[in-house]
């Protein structure tokens, strides 16, 4: 049976991931803090050695990050202590006992630029700290030799912990108005069909290792923030969500508006068409992952 380490377990794609994952072999998903000899903290290596001893993992699955994009301009410390330092640890290890190393990583590696999707080919060039320190994490496991799966992703959402798409309809709940930026344009990707497609492609590595390697892997299609917003809006009302702010007062707003501390890319959009080819996969409409998301929010 494949014994399968999951780090970061109870973040959105972690969560997903658990169920996802758990045909492939025995998942075992240490939480971040706990009693010693069970919890595995990245930032303190001594737990990833013992987590390795006493599981032996044949896949080792990272969805943990460090993801505060502003934050991280003033700061970069933490982000690269878990974003590049702990996945460089993570591919010594499975190097060391020939394990798969799953990793995901993000389209703020890329510039953005242009507006067309953005295939594996693409140069990369961060804009921001975060973005710097993905792409160190990415590098460190290429640079390792270990047998490796990296996926990058974008605009994550799901029923749990936080994301674009919860925050807007918090606000949405209270604000009349919302003033949303018209100039980034990305692929919303839902974290079940992300951790359905990761754990096709695990399977698929594991009986062939040469298709591991870098993928993009996103939700089909692509839509401004302005849009994807007044659309959450349009389908949460239409289920029963009691929201303030209607869609027709979503107001477009330019990204320098808000005046970030972190610079985004404008052009977030993936291209995962060669993940599709090779996995024989085909990623679903980002307004099909949506929907999903929010009948899960609408339930609970
Ligand atoms: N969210 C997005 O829009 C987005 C976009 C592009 C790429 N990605 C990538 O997708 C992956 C998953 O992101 P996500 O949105 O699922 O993240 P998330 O919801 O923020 O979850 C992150 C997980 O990492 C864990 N973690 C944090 N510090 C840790 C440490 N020191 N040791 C072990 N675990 C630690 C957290 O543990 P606790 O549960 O204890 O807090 C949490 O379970 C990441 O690689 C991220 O960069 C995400």
């Amino acid at each position: 049976m494949t014994r399968i380490l999951l780090i970061g377990g109870q973040g959105q794609v972690g969560w997903a991931l658990q169920r996802a994952l758990a045909p492939l072999g025995d998942v075992t998903a240490p939480p971040r803090l706990g009693a010693p000899g069970l919890a595995l903290d990245l930032l303190q290596p001594a737990t990833l050695d013992e987590a390795m001893q006493r599981l032996q993992p044949d896949v080792i699955v990272n969805a943990s990050a460090w993801n505060a994009v502003d934050a991280a301009e003033s700061d970069p410390a933490p982000a690269f202590a878990l974003n590049a330092d702990a996945p460089a640890r993570l591919a010594q290890a499975a190097a060391e006992r020939n394990a798969l190393l799953v990793h995901f990583s993000t389209d703020q590696v890329l510039p953005g630029l242009g507006d067309q999707p953005q295939d594996e080919d693409t140069p990369p060039a961060p804009l921001n700290a975060y973005g710097r320190s993905k792409l160190a994490g990415e590098r460190a496991i290429q640079a390792s030799g270990c047998r490796h799966l990296i996926l990058r992703t974008t605009w994550v959402h799901s029923p749990r912990r936080t994301n674009f798409l919860r925050a807007m309809l918090a606000r949405a709940a209270v604000a009349d108005r919302l003033q949303v930026v018209d100039d980034e344009v990305g692929c919303p990707t839902a974290a079940d069909g992300l951790a359905d497609a990761t754990a096709h492609a695990v399977r698929a590595v594991r009986a062939q290792p040469r298709l591991g390697g870098l993928y993009h892997c996103v939700d089909a299609g692509a839509v401004s923030r302005f849009d994807y917003v007044r659309h959450l809006l349009t389908e949460a009302r239409q289920l029963g969500m009691p929201l303030r702010t209607r869609p027709d007062d979503v107001v477009p707003v330019s990204s320098a508006y808000f005046a970030a501390p972190a610079a985004r890319p404008l052009n977030a959009r993936l291209d995962a068409r060669r993940f599709e080819a090779t996995f024989g996969l085909r990623m679903s409409p980002w307004q099909d992952g949506v929907r999903r998301t929010l009948q899960a929010l609408a339930r609970s």
